[in-house]
């Protein structure tokens, strides 16, 4: 077979994991020099699809063939070898720097300096790519102190530098502000262009999807429902519907204000939030917003989940201390927190799928064993939250990402608290699940927890925030807009980041 623009074929692709079959015949084909949007809902299968490419993960069955530039099948092994993938869950070594972690699966010769200057020269160029500051900054960090953001930054400029002709990117944007993911679409748009680069790329968000994608594959019940179609012969609707999703128009039921009864004890439930010249009070059942870049937003989460190294922030309540001093303390305090770096700092890998349900529980109780009715108590909340597992004794990896994700909801839902911090709760989440935590956002705030929500995606925060809290580019606190003053270039302006 003679194919000289494809570069992988995919045909009949099947996948089970025990009893459960994840592919059931898949067809998928990538031509060179294109943008190949993967979509389906959470749990369809994509990211197992790209396990299955790049060797990860083994195949029931199907045919795999990859081709070279004069389109002659190679064989799966050097076929491989020309393909760079980016993960969902980040795949860093977090001992060694920055330029080693982009440079060394490159370099198999040289040694000592010249290898280390060799590697930085190297890394410095594919970082350029994407950030300018922070290649000239980060080179020698260690990559365990980096923020999700910055290493997902690594990851992506390891990628494009590999020199693969294949790029599969699992939801690389998840993590990255957007000025970050338009310097990735420009360079995408230039080594597509200019080197014949093809890239297959994973996400959620259909405003991303549209700037950077050329064809569409949709895959769905373990099929390809939709086969290399061209972007723009379907509509946002219509992609939805054929994931399989319904588009709620609607905005999640906004908790009537009464509803939470301010009576003579709500003046000492508020929370207070200050910085110099910055002060917020928060009633019970406020859904506070955070937008803008990392920094600002990170330190003011660090106060409130008592992980702050500096003390800018003050967050008051009565009957809580000046400081929360550990996010143990601050968990039996009230104050709950979700943390952004799932696969890293949320998620208890090792710990079956009951475990990291009920870990809150366990801390905000003081019991730290297994009690009798936990089994129930688990189940109840995965039904909740429609998390469909065989066993919760299975491992969390068993679970799609966005499943993932709703376990760490899990740990908070129906605990009794004050505060809920949560760090972009719908990365990498389908447009369904989405609608879900926004109505289990509302539902949390309806039953008088405060709730902080740091997303980078502002149109969210202004469909179901209450107020929106705006850092600039600096980190700075750069305004505050009320629910009757909502607009997104309101936003825009005051995050300083194009939306
Ligand atoms: N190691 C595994 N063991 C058992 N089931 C798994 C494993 N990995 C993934 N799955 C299941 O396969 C399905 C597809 O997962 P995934 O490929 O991550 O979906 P997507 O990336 O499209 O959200 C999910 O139902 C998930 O629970
Ligand atoms: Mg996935």
């Amino acid at each position: 077979m003679i194919e000289t623009n494809h570069v992988i074929t995919i045909r009949g692709l099947t996948k089970s994991y025990g009893a459960t079959s994840v592919l059931k015949g898949v067809n998928f084909t990538v031509r060179r020099g294109e943008v190949h949007a993967l979509l389906g809902g959470n749990g369809a299968g994509k990211s197992t699809m790209i396990k299955i490419i790049t060797g990860a993960s083994s195949r029931n069955d199907g045919d795999i063939r990859f081709f070279d530039n004069e389109g002659r099948v190679r064989s799966e092994t050097e076929g491989r070898a020309k393909v760079a993938v980016v993960h969902q869950e980040l795949a860093l070594l977090p001992h060694l720097t920055v330029a080693e972690n982009i440079a060394l699966p490159h370099q198999r010769r040289g040694a000592g300096l010249f290898r280390r200057v060799a590697a930085a020269r190297h890394a410095y160029d594919a970082l350029r790519m994407i950030d300018q500051d922070f290649a000239a900054k980060s080179l020698y960090w260690l990559v365990g102190s980096l923020s999700l953001h910055e290493g997902q930054m690594v990851e992506i400029a390891r990628a494009l530098s590999s020199g693969a002709e294949l790029i599969l990117l699992d939801e690389p944007t998840a993590n990255l502000t957007a000025n970050e993911t338009e310097r990735l679409f420009t360079v995408l748009r230039k080594l597509t262009r200019e080197n014949g680069l093809s890239v297959v790329f994973v996400s959620h968000r259909m405003k991303e999807i549209r700037q950077i994608a050329n064809v569409c594959t949709i895959i769905r019940g373990g099929h390809t429902v939709v086969d290399r179609q061209p972007m723009e012969e379907l509509t946002d609707a219509g992609i939805i519907e054929r994931m399989g999703q319904v588009a709620a128009s609607h905005a999640p039921e906004r908790a009537p204000r009464s509803e939470y009864r301010s009576d003579a004890s709500a003046a000492t439930d508020i929370i207070t939030i200050e910085e110099t010249g910055f002060r917020q009070e928060l009633q019970p059942g406020t859904v506070l917003g955070v937008a803008g870049a990392p920094a600002g937003p990170a330190a003011l989460i660090e106060a409130l989940t008592g992980t702050a190294r500096k003390k800018r922030w003050t967050v008051a309540r009565a009957g809580w201390p000046d400081q929360l001093r550990s996010p143990r303390k601050a968990a039996c305090l009230g104050a709950g927190y979700v943390t952004g770096d799932r696969a890293h700092k949320g998620v208890l890998h090792n710990l079956p799928i009951i475990d990291n349900v009920m870990a809150s529980r366990r801390v905000t109780r003081g019991a730290l064993l297994a009690g009798g009715s936990e089994g129930g108590e688990c189940l109840d909340l995965l039904k909740a939250l429609k998390v469909k597992a065989a066993s919760v004794w299975d491992l969390p990896s068993t679970l799609s990402g966005g499943t993932q994700q709703k376990l760490l909801l899990a740990r908070w839902l129906g605990v009794p608290s004050r505060l809920l911090v949560l760090e972009e709760p719908t990365r990498g989440v389908d447009i369904g699940t989405k609608r879900e935590i926004y109505q289990l956002i509302r539902q949390m705030a309806a039953s008088g927890t405060v709730i902080i929500w740091w997303s980078t995606e502002n149109v969210e925060l202004l469909e179901v925030c209450d107020r929106v809290i705006a850092f600039d580019t600096e980190g700075r606190c750069a305004g505050v807009l009320d629910r009757n003053d909502f607009s997104e270039e309101k936003l825009v302006t005051l995050t300083g980041m194009a939306a």
